[in-house]
């Protein structure tokens, strides 16, 4: 056997660990049936709004925004993100992965610490990875855990949490944890990508909604969520933006992202304001009552779009995943070790193109698959 049919005779062994585990990942399309699985909030990745061809028609960057890539369309982007958010500048990266990425590996260093919550996204996991910095977690939302950390780590801190968290859908704690870093001398960054859109009252995110902006040094905003289009941002002071354009390698060794998308994240601007988010949380409300009538299953304790129930064992939600789709229902299940063990789960994502009879459907199939 040659190198390259050894290698992948070893790929297909730890694969096959994977199939038996049940935790085969494959790709899956959304054919016809109804959207309870996508981060697509508000049907905005069909907006007849982002359909415009480049007043230049230049398809690509040509290259990275240090080198050939950079143009109006970008630095008019970020001059409206920055406002929006109100902060002093903006960078856009490519999507929220690298923007984390690129951020958490090129602000702390060694001997810094990043101390972040357990269940924070794998970006930013990666991000703190690349640095060369210490890693602390605290438990889930936990202040005292938090103070904990903070308490027993000297040199300079940075604290990572997200506003709404993206497997559980419930918000951190975000005042009282801004509060504890300005106690103890910590830097908090905020990475708001299910808040984009969603949460204040202009879609401005939960750091503007409690008014935060002087107490974070840097929030991330993703427009590949209830933008529906793609690249995200990262919002802080001018100084920030000038150490990530040298620093965050996600940011410098990348080709930039075609013009059309900065187009489209400034109309995402414009579509904010008028997002019909009442409607959103009205849809929220009642899944969530209608879910309390039903005793035996466990919900997220969640008021964002992002709903699910415990189910505890990967076989049994993708079982349920899959009977669902059976039924014209797209729901993905979230597996450990995505998620911990015992926290597996059927992650049920609402949009203001679902109505209420679809969400009683989905619950009732729900109940009679469980029981
Ligand atoms: C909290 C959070 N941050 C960052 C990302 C990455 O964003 P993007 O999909 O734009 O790469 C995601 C997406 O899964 C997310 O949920």
């Amino acid at each position: 056997m040659n190198a390259k049919d050894k290698f992948q005779n070893d790929l297909k062994q730890k694969l096959r660990e994977r199939y038996e585990k049940g935790l085969m990942r494959t790709l899956v399309h959304r054919g016809d049936k109804i959207d309870f699985s996508s981060n697509d909030y508000f049907g905005l990745s069909s907006s007849p709004a982002y359909l415009f061809l480049d007043k230049n028609n230049r398809s690509g960057a040509t290259g990275s925004r240090s080198i050939s890539g950079n143009m109006n369309e970008a630095e008019e982007a970020e001059y409206i993100i920055a406002e929006y958010h109100n902060q002093e500048s903006a960078l856009i990266f490519n999507s929220g992965y690298a923007a984390n990425v690129g951020l958490f590996s090129c602000i702390a260093s060694k001997g810094e610490t990043y101390i972040s919550d357990e269940y924070i996204h794998a970006s930013i996991i990666d991000g703190m990875r690349l640095s060369h910095a210490n890693r602390l977690k605290f438990k889930h939302n936990d202040l005292l855990d938090l103070e904990h950390k903070l308490r027993q780590t000297i040199g300079r801190k940075f604290v990572a949490v997200e506003s709404i968290y993206s497997m559980d859908g419930d918000a951190a704690p975000l005042i009282e944890i801004a509060a504890l870093c300005n106690e103890y001398d910590a830097l908090l960054i905020v990475d708001e990508a299910h808040a984009t859109g969603v949460f204040g009252e202009r879609g401005e995110g939960l750091v503007c909604q409690f008014e935060l902006e002087s107490e974070v040094l840097a929030c991330v905003y993703t427009y590949g969520k209830a933008a529906g289009i793609h690249g995200a941002a990262v919002v802080g002071s001018n100084i920030l933006r000038d150490h990530l354009i040298n620093n965050a390698r996600s940011f410098v060794f990348s080709t930039a992202l075609p013009p059309h998308t900065y187009e489209q994240i400034k109309t995402a601007y414009t579509l904010f304001p008028a997002l019909d988010r009442e409607f959103l949380f009205d849809l929220i409300l009642h899944f969530r009552n209608t879910a309390s009538n039903l005793k035996s299953l466990v919900f997220l304790d969640s008021f964002s779009p992002i709903q699910g129930i415990i189910i505890g064992d990967n076989f049994k939600a993708k079982a349920l995943a899959n009977y669902l789709s059976d039924k014209g229902f797209f729901i993905r299940a979230i597996l450990s070790p995505t998620v911990p063990v015992g926290r597996e789960r059927l992650r049920i994502c609402l949009h203001t193109f679902n109505t209420k009879s679809q969400i009683d459907d989905l619950l009732n199939e729900i109940k009679s698959f469980l029981s």
